[in-house]
């Protein structure tokens, strides 16, 4: 298919897209299409695990799509598409399901998470959702999955499934790796820097969504928790909400910590987090503009996923194929 090797990558379309997706997943995203043979997928499949309203599903996947194209990333570069165009996904996550063990989907933390939040709605395709991932991965021959911390496990695991796989009919798939930014893999919330900044928080203050508004996303980041003392100083133990502050702004201004550090010595928090709020607009207004552009030009956006799912289609048919073959499937030929 390519002699460049397979980045495979995926966010779904369940409502907000903060600035932790952007930094921990999209920003790699836009460097590697140019490297490597890129796949970026929009995984509604992995939305419905939740309740999702199905008019309010339709938008998200549209808003995520627009999102990806507005930040950078190329359908001439790279292929772009929506799950649950490629039927392939569902078919080979089965086959996955048959080789992972009850035993390591219940490792999964986010999966504890998960089902702590949704008490009420703890269905199995939470809990198996490890293997569709695995079958998104895998199903391309993918090598690298650029993502951030918190799925790393879920990478770890697409691994360990490959493997077992090739151990047992020779060799099926690629066994992938994640890939982090060595910078950015874990950005914390605006309110509580002790855990990850989420769409799913109670707060909207948590995140800065990609399509807020420039006068929210400066009340936010005033509103932004901050550490004792007063001065802006990287020291993830005793200054976690200073740190992830400093990242944040590090990554959207392209400066290193240090030189932030030194042009806010002696300065406090306040004018600290101004500049920042600045800097945060400033690196998003273009996004925005874009993607209002790509939003407005709705026949546009469907022909590029349109197009991606064939492509991905064709690139998937190969893999499918042959885990039909290998495991002993189907009678049926053309
Ligand atoms: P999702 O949709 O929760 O998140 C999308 C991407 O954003 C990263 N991310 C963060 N990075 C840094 N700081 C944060 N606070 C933060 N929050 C989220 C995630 O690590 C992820 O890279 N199961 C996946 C989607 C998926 C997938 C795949 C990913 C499905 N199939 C195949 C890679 C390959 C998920 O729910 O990500």
């Amino acid at each position: 298919m390519t002699n460049k090797k397979i980045v495979f990558s995926g966010i779904q379309p369940s409502g907000v897209i903060h600035l932790g997706n952007y930094l921990g997943a999209i920003k790699q995203w836009i460097d590697l299409q140019d490297k490597y043979f890129s796949i970026f997928c929009i995984v509604d499949m992995h939305a419905i695990t939740v309740q999702q309203e199905p008019e309010e599903l339709q938008k998200n996947i549209r808003e995520l799509a627009a999102i990806y194209l507005a930040s950078g990333l190329d359908p001439k570069k790279a292929i772009i598409f929506v799950q649950s165009d490629v039927s392939a996904h569902t078919e080979l996550a089965w086959v996955l399901n048959c080789n992972t063990q009850m035993g390591e989907l219940e490792r999964m933390t986010q999966f504890k998470d998960k089902s702590q939040r949704h008490k009420q709605n703890i269905n199995a395709g939470l809990f198996t959702y490890p293997a569709l991932m695995a079958a998104d991965i895998l199903l391309y021959q993918t090598n690298k999955v650029p993502v951030g911390e918190d799925q790393r496990q879920h990478v770890e695991l697409t691994r360990d499934i490959a493997h077992r796989v090739n151990n047992k009919y020779g060799q099926v798939f690629e066994e992938p790796e994640a890939l982090l930014p060595e910078v950015g893999a874990r950005i914390m919330g605006l309110d509580d820097p002790t855990s990850k900044m989420s769409k799913s928080a109670s707060s909207g203050n948590n995140y800065i969504a990609m399509t807020d508004e420039p006068d929210k996303i400066r009340k936010k980041i005033m509103k932004a928790v901050t550490d004792s003392g007063s001065e802006v100083k990287f020291d993830e133990e005793k200054k976690p909400a200073i740190s992830n502050l400093l990242t944040i702004y590090s990554l959207v201004t392209e400066k290193n910590i240090k030189s932030l550090e030194k042009e806010y010595a002696g300065k406090g928090y306040g004018d600290f987090k101004k500049g920042l709020a600045e800097a945060v607009v400033e690196f998003i207004e273009p996004i925005q503009k874009k993607y209002k552009e790509y939003i407005d030009d709705q026949p546009k956006l469907e022909k590029i996923l349109t197009n991606g799912a064939k492509e991905a289609a064709k690139l998937a048919q190969p893999t499918m194929e042959n885990v039909r073959k290998v495991v002993g499937l189907g009678v049926a030929n053309d």
